[in-house]
């Protein structure tokens, strides 16, 4: 998954529904870690992600990944 190019309405977790464009809205407004994120966003709490996410596993890496891109660099 190339995080980079994706459009803002992609979406990132399933269980939850929640896009790029509101994870990284997280990670501006200053979520720095997966549990900042979730609890802002409520992206990564769904437990259902077997089920309803395609990619067949957990939204967490990608919220990782996302907060690696956007985040700021230590
Ligand atoms: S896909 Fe995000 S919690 Fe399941």
């Amino acid at each position: 998954m190339n995080w980079k190019e994706e459009p803002d309405e992609t979406l990132v977790c399933f269980c939850s529904q929640v896009d790029k464009g509101t994870v990284v809205a997280a990670i501006k407004d200053g979520a720095v870690d997966v549990k900042a994120i979730q609890e802002q966003t409520n992206a990564g709490v769904g437990g259902r992600c077997k089920e309803l996410n395609p990619r067949g596993r957990c939204c967490h890496p990608d919220i990782k990944e996302l907060l690696e891109i956007y985040g700021e660099k230590k």
